[in-house]
């Protein structure tokens, strides 16, 4: 039987310090060891990043996000992590990226939608709208 997939979504705000090139060293690092350990793991996903806020997508097993999930809420390169949903779905959104990546800088007019309709207020955010854009700046780049 296959095991059942699901998807979690995160907002947290970022902790990394230094000027432009460490932070952005930074990001490569998580990205590296992110697509290292979910190709390990049956994990797919991306990450989201715009200078103050992370969010992400996690997709896979439930016990494989469950333990992936713990690491990341451990890291004091970012705080304040609150879930925004964690539930079961039929398909994968990211199945070709173990960790695939959305910075702000190719993508102001989306991320200026999500801060407009949030201010980035995590309570105010939602894990199907972060998905679906997502998704549609990886389809763009997928173009590009
Ligand atoms: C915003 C953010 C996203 C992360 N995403 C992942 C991830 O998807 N998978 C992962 O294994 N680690 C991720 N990490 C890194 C973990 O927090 C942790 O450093 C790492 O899993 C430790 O792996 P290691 O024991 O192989 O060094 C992320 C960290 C941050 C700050």
């Amino acid at each position: 039987m296959t095991e059942s997939l699901y998807r979690l979504v995160y907002f947290s705000r970022n902790a990394l310090a230094g000027d432009a090139e460490a932070v952005r060293a930074e990001i490569e690092s998580i990205l590296e060891c992110s697509r290292r350990n979910n190709a390990a793991a049956n994990v797919t996903g991306a990450l989201m990043f715009n200078g103050g806020c992370f969010a992400q997508v996690l997709e896979g097993p439930y016990g494989a996000i469950q333990v992936t999930l713990e690491r990341i809420q451990c890291d004091a390169r970012h705080s304040g992590l609150k879930v925004l949903a964690f539930d079961r779905r039929s398909a994968r959104g990211f199945a070709h990226w173990s960790m695939a990546y959305v910075g702000a800088a190719a993508n102001v007019d989306r991320f200026a939608h999500i801060a407009k309709t949030s201010a980035f207020d995590p309570s105010a955010l939602d894990g199907e709208a972060i998905y679906d854009t997502l998704k549609a700046n990886l389809a763009d780049s997928a173009l590009a």
